[in-house]
């Protein structure tokens, strides 16, 4: 009597679950077909970043070392003086095809110099910067506060095209239709731009790259905006992973051996079976 009992209580106690979740879920689905959710400024405004090649995309992609030196000189007659890039040192530069010398120059000329404190007076002061040191960090007076650039192609999905696509995406306003749903878009607040590829829409950053020929490259490139902002973007590639190319081609190397070592293994199954029903 009582196992019977006991076994309706649960169907019973189980067909109230699932009924109550039923109800929720029926009406849930009537409400949002009723009512369907706003549209948010997010929805209307916000863009994916644009396409980027760079030689180092992909499995096999290689640095393109000419390209990051132009993006360095980017960084440094336009972002450095807001943006620091403290993971990376000076002699790391030697990496992307700087000798010794020019690192040190550059070291050396950096504006922003090295604080050093005096161990009696306690006061500080400043030195140049070594090939030895990170690259100084910065104060920034202005509005918003600009992030460390080392790591950012890895802090943002689609870090490269992101930049890139922040970099030349302040020319793109809102469309009429979207503006009509939005209006505050059409004038953001005091030191805000409108930038669609920023995820809160508009951002502290002034444009940096605000026409061609900002910077002089020395290998004869065209300088453009879009040249620019590309090459940079390039740049923070290396500064957030400059052993990509050795990890490729470990990886590579890896692989080879993996295949190389299967065919092997596969040989030595073959002769040690010979002859055996298997
Ligand atoms: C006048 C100062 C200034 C200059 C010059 C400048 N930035 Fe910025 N940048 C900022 C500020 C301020 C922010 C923070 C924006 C915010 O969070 O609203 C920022 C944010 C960024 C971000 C992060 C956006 C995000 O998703 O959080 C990137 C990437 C960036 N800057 C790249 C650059 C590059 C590359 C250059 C050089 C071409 C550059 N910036 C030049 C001030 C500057």
């Amino acid at each position: 009597m009582l196992p019977l009992f006991i076994r309706s209580i649960k169907f019973l106690i189980g067909a109230a679950f699932v009924g109550v979740l039923g109800w929720a879920l029926l009406w849930t689905v009537v409400d949002t077909v009723q009512n369907p959710p706003a549209e948010t400024a997010e929805e209307a405004m916000h863009h994916h970043p644009k396409e980027l090649h760079l030689a180092s995309n992909g499995p096999l992609g290689k640095f393109d070392n000419a390209q990051i030196q132009r993006g360095f000189l980017v960084y440094e007659k336009v972002c450095a003086s807001c943006h620091s890039l403290n993971l990376v040192s000076f002699r790391d530069l030697q990496q992307i095809g700087y000798n010794e010398a020019e690192v040190k120059k550059i070291a050396k000329d950096w504006p922003i110099k090295q604080p050093v404190q005096d161990p009696k007076a306690g006061t500080w002061g400043e030195r140049d910067n070594l090939a030895s040191d990170r690259f100084p960090k910065v104060y920034y007076p202005g509005t918003g506060t600009p992030p460390d650039l080392s790591l950012m192609t890895k802090a943002r999905h689609d870090g490269a095209a992101y930049v890139y696509s922040l970099l030349t995406g302040y020319d793109e306003k809102p469309s009429a239709e979207a503006l009509k749903h939005f209006p505050e878009f059409a004038k953001p607040p005091e030191g805000m731009y409108f930038n669609p590829y920023f995820a809160n829409l508009n951002i502290s950053m002034p444009p940096p790259l605000t026409g061609d020929d900002q910077v002089t490259y020395s290998d004869g490139t065209r300088a453009t905006k879009d040249q620019m902002a590309k090459d940079v973007a390039a740049f923070l590639v290396w500064t957030a992973e400059p052993t990509m190319q050795r990890r490729h081609s470990a990886g590579l190397a890896v692989v080879l051996f993996l295949l190389i070592a299967t065919g092997l293994a596969y040989g030595a199954y073959l002769t040690v079976w010979r002859g055996v029903k298997h």
